[in-house]
């Protein structure tokens, strides 16, 4: 791309994660900074598609840096799926004059734009997601959050479960992948954490290690579901039947995903979205805006998103010497 960038769009797409107001603050000032034009895409692909636009000025990301969910709303669109959505997404961008757009979202906002650059327009992404599961980059945006929101949760379910000397089955989200259900368990010192990615022994995963959590002492038993490892309650039931215990299971849901950033998400979102302008004025596309060993890099998206991204293994030898007593 050779012409100078004017104009640029910005949207979120896909589930919203706590400091995608953030990243939308750090596009819209970056471009002011840059003396470009910032306008803001409603309801992810469909307001591209639709043309549901918002002009943005520093006066309308006034106060938002503190603020969960994403002032422009999101979405996962249909439409946009089709090639024949993807060209009406394009010629929005053509009639308004957009040289390119920073999308925040996941990996099926990435993948999106991945089309949309396939049609000629300038798309950079950059990762918000709480699943922390993009595996060119260290972190994604909400990750902190969601976990401290979680940890949250859970030490006050287990101020109940002491009380009562019970069994806690928590499930955490993270759609297929476990980074989040990892670092939560080892943040509230769980009995055991089950994740996708490492195949469940019932015996071994859980039934031993509330054994030997008895042998040594405790009355109480916190055990830490991610959503893409099977039912919380099927492993509740399971506890009662091979145990004899009573557990208590608590889905916490769409609770993670909302909430006051935290300090790393607000600061991580403001390099991310500052990152994606300064990408695009340098005329790149098709990028996603990582964070490799504390700096700001840009990757190609389909590269970045090649393969899925393995767990911490650091984290996961804490875990299991942690759970292993
Ligand atoms: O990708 C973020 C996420 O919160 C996942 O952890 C979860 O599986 C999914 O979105 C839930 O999506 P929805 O908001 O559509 O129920």
């Amino acid at each position: 791309m050779n012409h100078p960038v004017k104009r640029i769009g910005v949207l979120t797409s896909g589930g919203d994660a706590p400091g995608m107001n953030a990243a939308i603050r750090a596009v819209v000032r970056g471009c002011l900074y840059r003396g470009i034009e910032c306008v803001g895409i409603r309801r992810g692909y469909n307001g591209l598609i639709n043309g549901d636009i918002l002009r943005m000025d520093a006066g309308t990301v006034t106060h938002i840096i503190n603020r969960g969910g994403t002032i422009l709303y999101t979405a996962r669109s249909d439409e946009f799926r089709t090639p024949e959505g993807q060209q009406r997404a394009a010629a929005t961008c053509k009639l308004l004059g957009l040289d390119g757009i920073v999308a925040i979202g996941g990996d099926g906002t990435f993948r999106g734009a991945e089309a949309l650059a396939k049609t000629g327009v300038s798309v950079v992404g950059v990762p918000a997601t709480i699943d922390n599961d993009i595996v060119c980059t260290d972190y994604t945006i909400g990750f902190d959050t969601a976990s401290n929101t979680a940890v949250d949760a859970i030490d006050r379910l287990r101020d109940t479960m002491q009380s009562h000397e019970r069994c806690s089955v928590v499930e955490v989200m993270g759609r297929n992948a476990g980074h989040l259900a990892l670092y939560v368990g080892l943040a509230v010192g769980a009995t055991a954490v089950l994740m996708p990615e490492m195949p469940m022994d019932f015996d071994r995963d859980v039934v031993e290690k509330i054994r030997r959590a008895r042998l040594a002492g405790k009355t109480h038993f916190m055990i830490v579901v991610a959503e893409g490892a099977g039912s919380a309650m099927e492993i509740g039931d399971k506890i009662h039947q091979e145990l004899g215990l009573d557990p208590r299971v608590t889905i916490l849901g769409h609770i993670q995903r909302g909430g006051t950033p935290t300090a790393r998400d607000r600061v991580m979102a403001t390099r991310m979205g500052y990152t994606a302008v300064e990408v695009l004025l340098a005329g790149k596309t098709n990028r996603v805006v990582c964070s490799q060993h504390g700096s700001m890099v840009d990757v190609d998206i389909e590269e970045g998103l090649s393969m899925k991204k393995g767990l911490n293994q650091e984290q996961c030898d804490a875990l299991e010497a942690m759970t292993g007593l």
